[in-house]
């Protein structure tokens, strides 16, 4: 494989370096371009380019392939828990026994959250978006532990930053959601796992069943952790942008937090049901949504589907679609909205505009329908998503810093006025 790109600018010619990753992936090294021909590049969306080399996340869009530090996202899934697939991004092995039962015993001892920020919470409209409050709420930790803002923290100290931010995003998720519904907040039980512990704080003194349920808390988990990391997504990419001022751990989540947000990002699965939600109310009628997604003078987008990477499947979307059924079965839950989006699937996956654009269910197109059937409210599945992507963000900003990444500072391309001269109001 040739080590070398050559470039051909006007009557001169430019080598430029090669990059071949562990999974054969290339790369054209262009950080001399500018130096050496005066040259930038152009990629709207970063749709073709590289910003870091990364030993994290391994995707694969035409096979559809998704490994964490080279575990399958299928055997992880399968065989592992969040927790452990958290400590897997963030330090790059699955840990031992001891190492696995010291990191649990850390994160029970940090899932309370200052008693002051309950006036945060008290502050938001009742029905202001989970979202707003989760970002809001996880950059307020910087306030409250200081010690966090150090910009060169030492291996220990942001152990421990990372550790708290771990345990106190269970407990934050959870208090958002009972505030949202007037109920009385219930404080984290240690002696429960993570997962039980944060479904405990969620749904905890309404049904006892809730609690013990091993089928939620196994559903819960295995969501959790295919939503863990995704490489370069847009809100990883802002994690790390933002990280590569040296603005802290808890800030630059907060800013992944709001990238995430957005419907065309980890906002999608609360669209998904929405849309699905008008579909049922409108009679039902699949085809005519799917007539309005193609339609180009339609902003309407079919939610849940398409993805920047993944051209053939999303292989989260397979499992996800899986567990639904097996969910919904064991929970006794007869809901008419996953038939109606099996049935949009089968009718996109059959329609040339999707066939020909490559356009599959995505991570976002089966979660929700999951997320319903546990209890959560349509706008608590964003917030779901960020809580299961916390270790890929903390993993990826992690590395950034590690690798003594230089801050993050795209050139443009100029289309402006060029010179002119400044007149007086009287004469404009
Ligand atoms: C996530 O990047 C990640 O890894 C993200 C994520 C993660 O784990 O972090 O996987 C999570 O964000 C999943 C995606 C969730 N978003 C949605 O489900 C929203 C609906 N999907 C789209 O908006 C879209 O598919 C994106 C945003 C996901 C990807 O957009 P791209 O890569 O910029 O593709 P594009 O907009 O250029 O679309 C290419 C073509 C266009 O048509 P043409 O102009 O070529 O005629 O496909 C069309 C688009 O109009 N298209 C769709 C469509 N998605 C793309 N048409 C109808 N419905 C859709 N959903």
């Amino acid at each position: 494989m040739s080590e070398k790109a050559i470039l051909q600018l006007e009557e001169n010619s430019y080598e430029l370096p090669v990059v071949i990753g562990t999974e054969a992936e290339k790369a054209i090294d262009i950080s001399k371009l500018r130096d050496v021909s005066g040259y930038i590049t152009l990629d709207s969306g970063y749709k073709n380019t590289g910003a870091v080399q990364s030993a994290i996340t391994f995707l694969d869009g035409e096979k559809g392939i998704l490994k964490y530090r080279g575990y399958s996202i299928e055997e992880l899934a399968e065989k592992s828990t969040f927790i452990e697939v958290a400590y897997l991004l963030v330090y790059g092995n699955l840990p031992n026994k001891d190492q696995l039962n010291a990191f649990l015993y850390q994160i029970s001892r940090h899932t309370l959250i200052h008693e002051d920020m309950k006036k945060f919470f008290d502050g938001f409209p009742s029905k202001s978006h989970p979202m707003g409050q989760l970002s809001s709420l996880v950059c307020s930790l910087s306030a409250f532990y200081p010690e966090s803002l150090h910009p060169h923290p030492t291996v220990e100290e942001l152990d421990l930053t990372i550790i708290k931010l771990l345990a106190k995003m269970t407990t934050i998720v959870s208090w958002i959601y009972k505030k949202s519904l007037g109920h009385p907040i219930i404080y984290p039980q240690n002696k429960l796992n993570y997962v039980a512990n944060f479904l405990n704080m969620t749904f905890g003194q309404r049904t006892e069943e809730v609690l013990i349920d091993p089928v939620v808390v196994s559903a819960m988990d295995k969501l959790l952790i295919l939503h863990a990391d995704h490489e370069q997504n847009c809100s990883t990419s802002t994690v790390r942008i933002v990280g590569s001022s040296e603005c802290n751990l808890y800030s630059s989540v907060s800013a992944g937090i709001s990238a995430l947000w957005g419907p065309l990002h980890g906002g999608a699965n609360q669209a998904v049901i929405e849309m699905l939600e008008q579909i049922k109310i409108g009679g039902g009628s699949a085809e005519k949504w799917i007539n309005k997604a193609k339609d180009k003078n339609d902003p309407f987008r079919l939610m849940g589907f398409g993805h920047r990477v993944y051209k053939n499947f999303d292989p989260r979307a397979k499992i996800i679609k899986k567990a639904c059924d097996d969910v919904l079965t064991k929970l006794g839950v007869n809901d008419p909205i996953l038939e109606m989006a099996k049935n949009l699937e089968e009718l996109a996956l059959n329609d040339s505009y999707f066939v020909e654009r490559k356009l599959y269910p995505n991570v976002d197109f089966y979660s929700g329908i999951i997320y319903r059937a546990l209890g959560f409210p349509t706008d608590m599945f964003p917030v779901l998503f960020a809580l299961g992507r916390l270790p890929g963000w903390i993993a990826q900003w992690k590395e950034m810093r590690e690798q003594k990444e230089p801050i993050g500072r795209p050139r443009q391309v100029y289309i402006g006025h060029t010179d002119r001269t400044y007149v007086p109001i009287a004469v404009r």
